[in-house]
């Protein structure tokens, strides 16, 4: 292994120069995948945009339930005219979705955290291969802590499940977890996809960050941006549109759709950046007409 003495700065990211095996697949890093994987893939990444909205409600693995989740029976259903995939935990799906929703499944996989402990960074492979593909997951989704407490064990958690993943062609989605005493930096974010994506992850989640282009850059397979705590619309669409034109290849909010007064017409706002390439101001414009100006 390289020692870490005389590491020198990564710098040069030729944000300009296009991906260099993209070939005809239109999934980033995934040309050279079997047929299953990419047929997932093409579940989740619109073949015309290249992108994707994913709908996250899977916080109550470790949060119970959150405002605007009280009733995922209601809440999900209700966007699924605005989301491509539906982020969650098999018991919230099996409980409240139909199964013939229509939608794509990213699949939370990994657990072992609840609110009442301070580190987040120890959790376990809560939901295996077998149920995954019973579920017709089009990813399964692993937390990843790097720099915590947790790291080993959860990038032990990411490599069995890409393991297992990878014998029945399943893309796994490697989330970036920011725990508290993390910096939001796009050093902390540009190690972090870098060594998720070297896991053999096929998608990674993380945050919006200043470089953003270049955590792109240096990482070989698609980004979506998850959204964070709520803020104002008009800053949530500012983080969507800045994060598609940095090169994301979508979103995956769960806070910023479900705690937002109106979560359908605020989907659809970000569908228009996510698809439609809407910018952040006329993204607002849509919603507020949406909403009837009010
Ligand atoms: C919760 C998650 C969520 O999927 C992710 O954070 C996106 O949700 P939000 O936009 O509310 O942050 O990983 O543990």
């Amino acid at each position: 292994m390289a020692d870490k003495d005389g590491l020198k700065v990564a710098k040069d990211y030729h944000i300009d120069e296009d991906f260099g095996n993209q070939k005809a697949f239109h999934v980033k890093g995934c040309n050279n995948l079997d047929w299953g994987m990419k047929k997932h893939l093409s579940n989740i990444f619109d073949p015309k945009s290249g992108n994707t909205v994913m709908f996250a409600f899977d916080h109550g693995y470790f949060m119970g339930s959150t405002a605007g989740l009280e009733r995922l029976d209601l809440v999900v259903p209700k966007l699924f005219p605005a989301v491509d995939v539906l982020m969650g935990t098999r018991g919230a799906i099996r409980s409240c979705i139909p199964p013939n929703c229509g939608k794509s499944i990213a699949l939370r996989v990994s657990s072992g955290s609840s609110m009442l402990n301070d580190d987040l960074s120890h959790e376990v492979i809560a939901v295996d291969m077998e149920d995954s593909i019973r579920m017709n997951a089009d990813c399964v989704a692993v937390q990843t802590f790097i720099g915590a407490d947790g790291q080993l064990s959860s990038i032990d958690n990411l490599s069995r499940t890409i393991n297992a993943a990878n014998r029945y062609s399943v893309p796994v989605l490697g989330v970036v977890a920011v725990g508290k005493d993390m910096e939001r930096t796009d050093r902390f974010f540009k190690l972090a996809t870098r060594i998720i994506a070297e896991m053999g992850a096929s998608i990674i989640k993380t945050y919006y960050c200043d470089n953003f282009e270049e955590v792109v850059a240096a990482c070989p397979v698609p980004i979506v941006v998850a959204g964070g705590k709520k803020l104002p619309e008009e800053e949530a669409l500012t983080l969507a549109y800045r994060s598609i034109q940095g090169g994301a290849k979508g979103l995956d909010m769960g806070r910023n759709i479900f705690q937002s007064e109106h979560s359908l017409e605020m989907a659809f706002a970000i569908r228009k950046i996510v698809h439609e390439g809407f910018t952040d101001k006329e993204a607002l414009e849509f919603y507020k007409d949406s909403i009837g100006g009010r």
